[in-house]
């Protein structure tokens, strides 16, 4: 017998029945799709604190005991145990590489890393202060005048030469975005090297020196991408799959995520994290701000902190701390102060009643941008790393939407508190 609920109009004593679905495994839902036709109301819920966009294979979240899960493998095992293309290939195909699958995905990503030489030009129409999230933007958005040849979403051989493009040529863009600003000349991706190992490369060196990437160094930022790759129905995760169901191209689709991503209170938290630690300076301060991130009155909060989904430690956040060390040692980093701040104001916040009582732990951005510091990143680029990684999750989500029978446009209804109708006042009279 199919599981149902009932709501009950107490004032009209009229019921409704509704469908519950249940997945493999997470909370199961109640079908409302024929909610307005029969009550003739909306549900609502700003915020999408209790709602459901979508059904999805890619990735699970139990916000209550921290897992994290892609495709069933939970992300303690991917982060140790795979690399970066290995995840985007299970993000893609729902299943991990073997030996020969992993090879040629790993070919055909490095065979699209290079970006139209016409771009050179588009660069140069940004300041070289340009935020490198804007760079992004708008870089990810015209990628969409060159790629005439793979819009038609309806093609799956478009959608995936597109996926492949949009997940090879990030690192690229990312890179060049941060050439850009120092005035240094653009390094083209090298075949010889793996996903993280290359940007690291791009980043980094000079055409007038060899310039060997530090195999720690890229092994712990392979990691940090895996940690990043996706997260369910994040707030841009959703604008790419809103953006898609309109049926716009995959590049537009993806810079309309880097453009919510880029948001403090989303993927903007690692660059807000490392200000806010900065501008904490000691650790004497830290109960000063603690105060001020429990009083209601001031909108300051402790950034890196809290989450939507997770009522428990973020477990990406673990996996960045004991990153945060490897990497601190390998560049025999012995004090640094932020990270000292950092470690000193999460031991305070986790003991404190607010933070306890309102499930407030540390997330994904907490440690992230104390690594990339360390290995010389700006603050600037933090996010951009952030949409670097999260686009094949992003890409992967976008594809599951396409490709899912049942998907329409978005387009939610409202509570219209407006002016109802009313006379209109010639401007003679007003
Ligand atoms: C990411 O969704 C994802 O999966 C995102 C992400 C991903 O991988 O895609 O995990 C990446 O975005 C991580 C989050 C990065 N953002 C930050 O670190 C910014 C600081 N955190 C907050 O802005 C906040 O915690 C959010 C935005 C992350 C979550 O906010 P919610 O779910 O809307 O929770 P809320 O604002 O309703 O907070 C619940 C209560 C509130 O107090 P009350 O109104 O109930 O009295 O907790 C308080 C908040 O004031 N609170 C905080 C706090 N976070 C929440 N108080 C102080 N400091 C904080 N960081």
């Amino acid at each position: 017998m199919a599981k149902t609920v009932t709501l009950k109009d107490d004032e009209s004593g009229k019921s409704w029945k509704f469908p519950v679905l249940g997945g493999t495994t997470g909370p199961d839902v109640v079908d409302i799709r024929k909610f307005y036709a029969e009550t003739d109301m909306f549900t609502y819920d700003p915020g999408y604190t209790s709602t459901g966009s979508c059904e999805s294979k890619i990735t699970f979240i139990d916000g209550d005991k921290g897992v994290l899960l892609h495709r069933g493998y939970p992300i303690e095992d991917l982060a140790e145990k795979c690399n970066f293309e290995e995840v985007a290939f299970l993000m893609l195909t729902g299943e991990l590489p073997d030996a020969k699958a992993k090879k040629q995905f790993q070919h055909d990503i490095t065979y699209h890393t290079m970006l139209h030489e016409q771009l050179h030009s588009f660069y140069s129409g940004f300041r070289r202060d340009a935020h490198p999230m804007a760079v992004m933007c708008g870089v990810v958005g015209a990628l969409s005048a060159f790629y005439h040849d793979s819009l038609d979403i309806n093609n799956p051989d478009h959608r995936k030469i597109s996926s492949y493009r949009l997940i090879a040529k990030m690192p690229t863009i990312a890179a060049w975005a941060y050439k850009y600003s120092l005035g240094q000349p653009f390094i083209y991706p090298r075949n010889d090297l793996g996903y993280a190992e290359n940007f690291l490369y791009m980043m980094f060196a000079t055409p007038c020196e060899e310039y060997k990437v530090n195999p720690i160094l890229a092994k712990a930022m392979d990691r940090i991408l895996i940690l990043h790759a996706d997260h369910e129905q994040n707030a841009s995760t959703s604008t790419v799959r809103l953006a898609g169901s309109s049926g716009a191209n995959p590049f537009a689709c993806i810079a309309a995520g880097i453009a919510s991503l880029w948001g403090p209170a989303h993927g903007g938290a690692n660059e807000a994290v490392l200000n806010m630690l900065k501008e904490i300076g000691d650790k004497k301060r830290i109960p000063e701000f603690v105060k001020r991130a429990k009083d209601k009155n001031d909108n300051f909060r402790l950034m890196g902190f809290g989450h939507r989904v997770y009522k428990n430690y973020d477990p990406r956040a673990r996996i960045m701390a004991k990153t945060c060390s490897e990497v601190l040692s390998e560049l025999k980093i012995k004090n640094n102060a932020l990270l000292d701040i950092a470690v000193e104001l999460e031991r305070i916040a986790l003991e404190d009643d607010y933070f306890i009582e309102k499930k407030l732990y540390p997330n994904v951005d907490f440690y992230s941008g104390i690594i990339f510091q360390a290995m010389g990143i700006p603050v600037t680029m933090f996010t951009a790393l952030f949409a670097l990684a999260r686009t094949t999750g992003w890409i992967a989500q976008w594809r599951e939407m396409i490709e899912d029978p049942q998907q329409k446009i978005g387009r939610p209804r409202q509570l219209y508190t407006g002016q109802t109708k009313r006379k209109f006042v010639p401007l003679a009279k007003r």
